[in-house]
């Protein structure tokens, strides 16, 4: 079965054609990065400007790009997202969906982070139940995943995710927007036992939830006492704020997703979101998950931030195990700004 999955809830304006959820025949991005650069993070109005202007494009691509495939369905992110972004992607899809008469199938987007693991590569897909630790520029979640569509949530963030705790500090210090790529470049060079930042809800007290916006606080504070300037001048303590905000924002992270695994019995930990992309994310968690017994799922770079392949597999897997029915006529699907699993 064939699927064109479409996904435009940030700033990416994505198309891909998956085939029976595992297989990517084609996975086509448009970044919008340069465009909110200079404002040092995403503006709404500017993002779902942008979708507009380049999705019948992106769509066309991945057709192309996927031999014009004979299509089974359509897919499409309904939420959680900026409301206007949604809104591109899904006019999108119900047009594609009512012109070819398919059906139209609504995917949450944190599922599909879940279910890029699920994407044909070196490993074969993750075994139910598993843990899946789902960290993204919006979301900071530990879930309990038993069956496919079968989400526990056991602990999320309080105030902010981690992504955006990344594109924070990294926006105060001056490193520029996305902050998560060059946090993690200038950590690889730093001293993560130099400065001492707090790790949120640390405590077993704080169960499996998490609290960014502490360490956020620190590095701007921390900042502020040294003096903005002659950080921004010595790039050795630049490189050691960094390699210290990413330990703290990494080893709780892990720490809490093994205890989650422990707790519930469960022997997988499966890695999802643009976080995932973070290379000590990936490393500790390795490490700690081998140390305990657990079997990881990790996919690769660039599954991890936003893309339509992700939301095409989710989709399959959603249509394979729900009434056909559910889908027909589903033009009257609406956009979620704040959608939950
Ligand atoms: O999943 P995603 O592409 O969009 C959302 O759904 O939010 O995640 C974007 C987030 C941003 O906060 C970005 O800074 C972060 O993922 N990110 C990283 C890395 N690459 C992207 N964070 C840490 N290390 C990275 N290498
Ligand atoms: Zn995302």
């Amino acid at each position: 079965m064939k699927i064109i999955a479409i996904e435009s809830s940030c700033d990416e304006t994505a198309a891909a054609v998956v085939e029976n959820g595992i297989k990517i025949l084609s996975n086509v991005i448009a970044t919008q990065t340069e465009f909110h650069e200079k404002y040092g993070g995403i503006v709404p109005e500017i993002a779902a400007r942008r979708h507009s202007e380049v999705i019948n494009y992106v769509i066309k691509e991945a057709l192309e790009k996927a031999g014009n495939a004979k299509l089974q369905a359509v897919a499409v992110t309904h939420g959680p997202g900026l409301i206007g972004s949604l809104i591109v992607g899904l006019s999108a899809a119900k047009a594609l969906a009512y012109s070819l008469n398919l059906p139209l199938i609504g995917v949450n987007h944190l599922e599909g982070h879940i279910y890029a693991n699920f994407l044909e590569g070196k490993n074969p897909p993750p075994k139910f139940p598993f843990i899946a630790l789902l960290v993204s520029g919006g979301h900071t979640m530990i879930i309990l995943v038993k069956g496919h569509g079968k989400y526990k949530v056991l602990g999320q963030t309080r105030d902010d995710a981690v992504g955006e705790a990344y594109d924070k500090a990294a926006r105060y210090i001056g490193l520029g927007f996305p902050g998560g790529p060059v946090i993690d470049q200038r950590a690889q060079k730093g001293d993560p036992a130099s400065i001492r930042f707090p790790r949120g809800m640390e405590d077993k007290n704080g169960g499996f939830d998490f609290s960014y916006s502490g360490l956020k606080t620190a590095v701007v504070n921390y900042a502020k006492k040294y003096g903005l300037e002659k950080l921004q001048s010595e790039e050795e303590t630049l490189n050691n704020v960094c390699a210290s905000f990413q330990s703290a924002a990494v080893e709780i992270l892990v720490e809490k997703t093994i205890r989650a695994a422990q707790k519930t019995k469960v022997k997988t930990i499966v890695l999802a979101g643009g976080v995932a992309a973070n290379s000590y994310l990936r490393k500790y968690l390795n490490l700690r998950a081998e140390e305990s017994g657990i079997k990881t799922h990790i996919p690769p770079i660039a599954l991890c931030t936003d893309n339509a392949a992700m939301i095409g597999a989710a989709a399959y897997f959603r249509y394979k195990n729900t009434a056909k029915k559910a889908f027909k006529d589903n033009l009257g699907l609406s956009a979620s700004a704040s959608l939950t699993l």
